[in-house]
């Protein structure tokens, strides 16, 4: 077993002409050149999930069968990058209910954000989202990355590590990687030791 931890990286934008391709292209950019994790991309365009309308909470009760193969994936993941745009001061309904979906597969992990957005670079999608986070028993990552795609804002996704939005946007990037993995790293162990004592 890799010692490495796993992370999953969870677009949650489904929508038509979606913009937060670009978004997603360049974090992949970024992640193929790291060594201290392995990546997996996720697309919930991928994750054909109906509304949650189980009779009981996944905490209490069991995954819907629909959702079995989306807590395997969640499962076997160490940790989450969620790339979110912004919806109306919020994060999509369609991230929330594959949040909703599971309960276990979240806890204990950490979940940093990377936001995108208009003028707000996602950033009021991203404070709701850590809310739910916390409720999944999970560790919201405080560094982040957000990202305004309304042209010439900055940061933005075109600027150039030499320029100063580019400079602003990579030590963002990697003060979210540096919490992530910290907190990937310690949290595996204790994972695996709950699991151990649970028998
Ligand atoms: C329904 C809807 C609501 C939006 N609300 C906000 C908002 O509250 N704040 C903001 O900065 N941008 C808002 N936007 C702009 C989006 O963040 C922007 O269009 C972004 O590209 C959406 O991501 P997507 O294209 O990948 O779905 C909204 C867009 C949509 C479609």
């Amino acid at each position: 077993m890799s010692t490495k931890p796993h992370i999953l990286v969870v677009f949650g934008s489904t929508r038509q002409g979606r913009r937060g391709d670009v978004v997603v292209d360049w974090l992949k950019d970024r992640l193929a050149t790291r060594t201290d994790a392995t990546f997996e991309f996720v697309d919930l365009r991928e994750i054909p999930l109906s509304f949650f309308d189980s009779p009981a909470s996944p905490a209490r009760g069991p995954v819907a069968p629909e959702a079995e193969q989306w807590a395997e994936q969640v499962d076997l993941a160490d940790g989450f990058i969620f790339v979110t745009p912004e919806y109306n001061h919020s994060y999509p309904a369609v991230l929330k209910n594959a949040l909703d979906h599971l309960y276990m597969q979240w806890v204990h992990k950490p979940g940093a954000i990377v936001s995108y957005g208009g003028l707000s670079a996602g950033y009021r999608a991203a404070e709701q989202l850590r809310l739910v986070l916390v409720e999944l028993k999970m560790v919201p990552i405080r560094e982040q990355v957000g990202l305004s795609l309304v042209p010439g804002i900055v940061p933005n996704v075109t600027t150039r590590s030499d320029e100063p939005g580019g400079a602003f946007l990579d030590r963002s990037f990697n003060g979210m990687m540096t919490e992530l993995l910290w907190w990937a790293n310690a949290l595996t162990p204790a994972r695996e030791r709950d699991r151990e004592q649970q028998g």
